[in-house]
């Protein structure tokens, strides 16, 4: 029996407990730098594991370090934990017991495969060498938690970073692993156009921002329909438009926001200034002005050449090479890609969908998503293998 066949077969062994785990904290989710339980429950473990554990780190972030023997690389692998303001409608009997807060995007199963992870690798401590820093991270899906662990030295020393997020459109069983850009860098839009208000009635007395800013939304298309290159993946949505008090109002100012993604660092850095001049332009043609405010908020994640290659061979070694699918970049974001301007690292899709039919599974961020539970025996192999094998005495 080689490395890979025994991983499984003891991930395999500790499932019952990692689904229990997940159960518990799927019933107890927490929101955003609110994640005091589900940290406390992982620090516990590490605890157990003989591990020396650091709390409250960048919010309630959880670190700990396994030492092997000396001389060898420091990684680090991450999960995390945070819930989303959702209100559940799975049915489960193990739903959310919290109205309005829901893991609908699995990260209750990332903590739970990352303390698995730890339990397998934790282990075969004396196989290896160098240093495994496990890193169970807040506030996620504010993309703010790992700037905040940054910030407080988490990835001091480490050289390379790993990490995985559940996709329901792939089985379980499988993964979703490419080199280069992964997922799309995310930004936000602020956006506010004054005019002068006055009365509904006398339009010609006033200067309508409420005109501007219809014709401001549909303008903002063109930046992506006309100016970008379909091949680059950018996406510019307008989420949200606040204006006015009543109906025959017309109001001095609106405002609007909106997110854009991009797959390509090279029109990440040109959409600012288009968008201002799309916005400013627009709204002096309709005698308003209008302005921009552009805030970067995570870059894309962008997976090592050399990194994703260890990867999908150690993938492959556990799973079989057709369990292994090349996904097209995604527009999802996520703030592993903080940890990526600090170390090298590889991001991989964990499928966690139905075995047939997976890609009509509810998505993420559903009040119906409802991941595969085989998923977490597979994740936890997955890191461990990665780790083990990286870390491997020659
Ligand atoms: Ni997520």
């Amino acid at each position: 029996m080689d490395m890979y066949e025994r991983l499984m077969e003891q991930a395999k062994r500790i499932e019952p407990e990692l689904i229990e785990l997940r159960r518990d904290l799927h019933r107890h989710p927490e929101l955003s730098f609110k994640e005091s339980r589900t940290a406390a429950i992982a620090a516990e473990r590490l605890k157990r594991l003989g591990m020396s554990v650091r709390t409250g780190v960048g919010g309630h972030g959880v670190i700990a370090d396994l030492h092997g023997g000396s001389g060898g690389p420091t990684i680090a692998i991450r999960a995390d934990m945070d819930a989303l303001p959702i209100l559940e409608e799975t049915g489960l009997d193990f739903a959310s017991e919290t109205p309005g807060v829901m893991h609908a995007c699995g990260h209750d199963v990332h903590t739970s495969v990352l303390l698995g992870a730890a339990k397998l690798i934790a282990e075969r401590q004396a196989d290896l060498h160098g240093t495994v820093r496990f890193i169970f991270q807040s506030a996620e899906e504010i993309l703010a938690g790992a700037k905040a662990m940054i910030g407080q030295g988490v990835m001091d020393g480490v050289e390379e970073i790993y990490g995985l997020h559940n996709l329901p459109s792939i089985p379980a069983g499988t993964v979703g692993l490419k080199t280069g850009v992964l997922m799309g860098s995310i930004d936000r839009l602020e956006i506010t156009i004054d005019g002068k208000g006055g009365h509904g009635g006398y339009p010609e007395a006033c200067i309508d921002p409420i005109v501007a800013a219809s014709a401001v939304v549909m303008a903002l298309q063109t930046a992506v329909s006309r100016e970008t290159p379909p091949t680059e993946g950018v996406v510019v949505s307008i989420g949200t438009i606040h204006a006015g008090t009543a109906n025959n109002i017309i109001p001095d100012c609106v405002e609007l926001t909106g997110t854009v993604r991009n797959l390509s660092a090279q029109w990440r850095e040109r959409m600012p200034a288009i968008l201002a001049r799309i916005v400013e332009d627009t709204c002096r043609a309709y005698r308003c002005s209008g302005k921009v405010r552009y805030i970067e908020q995570v870059p894309p994640v962008l997976n090592d050449d050399t990194l994703t290659g260890f990867t999908a061979e150690v993938l492959d070694g556990l799973l079989g090479r057709h369990n292994r699918s090349e996904p097209v970049p995604m527009t999802y974001g996520e703030d592993f890609a903080e940890y990526l301007r600090f170390a090298k690292g590889c991001f991989f899709w964990l499928g966690s969908g139905p075995q047939a039919d997976a890609d009509r599974a509810a998505g993420l961020h559903s009040p119906r998503f409802n991941p595969d539970e085989s998923c977490i025996a597979v994740g936890a192999a997955a890191l461990a293998g990665i780790a083990l094998k990286r870390l491997a005495i020659e």
